[in-house]
């Protein structure tokens, strides 16, 4: 099963004047070129949040554009720059009634679990004792299926700028208490700190990405790849190990 995970796109309204308006819009527009292209063609695309900048109509509206030439299914989860109602209405995520944007897929080979760790209002991560109650459920459900994870704030510190990145530390120990009792985690997949990252948590393995947005991209050469877009492309055996590369998007 081949997944390719894009990030942070931060996209604004099509008419936007600022000057990373433009640039951000380029870069998912090659990204998704890029992706649709690649042989054979990733079963699924996630987005792990920070889908656009101001959470405004017109920059979901122009989101809605650039991705809608993207050819495997695509699913979403929010960031905190995401707007909740809105990111709920215009993406059918299959969160259902829940007051929370998770939801599972159950389409593949490998399960995958989409986590909400957004506030309102909130910059950083939160995941209270209701969501967890949820994610438990969900992983009680299939303990023997490979399962990957993916939400925006990493449960973790990625230094050297993303430290202590929830609102309550608890919550993040939390989560990691409880992905440890599952041991069928096979990765949880995150964005937010807009680098790329990979370790051991919580018996299982984490990474993080650069974002897509160029301009805001943390520990890639700014100058060597200015013009690069890049995405993370994850091949997941059946047993559901993760292998990752950083795929550079070349002239398209
Ligand atoms: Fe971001």
């Amino acid at each position: 099963m081949l997944i390719a995970q894009i990030s942070d796109t931060h996209i604004l309204a099509e008419d936007s004047d600022l000057p990373e308006a433009q640039p951000r819009a380029e870069d998912l527009r090659r990204c998704i070129v890029d992706i649709n292209g690649l042989d054979p063609l990733p079963d699924v695309v996630i987005h792990s949040g920070d889908t656009v900048q101001t959470g405004a109509i017109a920059d979901y509206n122009h989101l809605t554009a650039l991705l809608a030439p993207l050819r495997p299914p695509l699913y979403l989860t929010p960031g905190n720059r995401d707007h909740h109602d809105t990111f709920r209405a215009m993406f059918d995520n299959g969160s259902g009634e829940q007051p929370f944007l998770h939801f599972v897929i159950d389409d593949f080979p490998v399960r995958l679990i989409a986590l909400d760790s957004i506030d309102p209002g909130e910059r950083k991560g939160v995941f209270c004792a209701e969501r967890l109650a949820w994610l438990d459920e969900a992983l009680s459900a299939a303990p023997n299926r490979p399962t990957i994870l993916f939400m925006h704030h990493p449960p973790f510190d990625v230094g050297p700028r993303f430290i202590d990145g929830y609102r309550n530390l608890a919550d993040r120990d939390a989560l990691a208490a409880l992905v440890a009792r599952h041991p069928q985690v096979r990765r949880l997949m995150c964005g937010h700190c807009h680098r790329s990252s990979l370790r051991a948590w919580a018996g299982t393995e984490a990474s993080t990405m650069a974002s897509v947005a160029r301009d805001v991209r943390e520990g890639v050469d700014v100058v060597r790849f200015a013009e690069t877009p890049m995405y993370q492309l994850h091949a997941v055996s059946e047993d559901g190990a993760v292998t990752t590369q950083t795929r550079l998007v070349s002239d398209s």
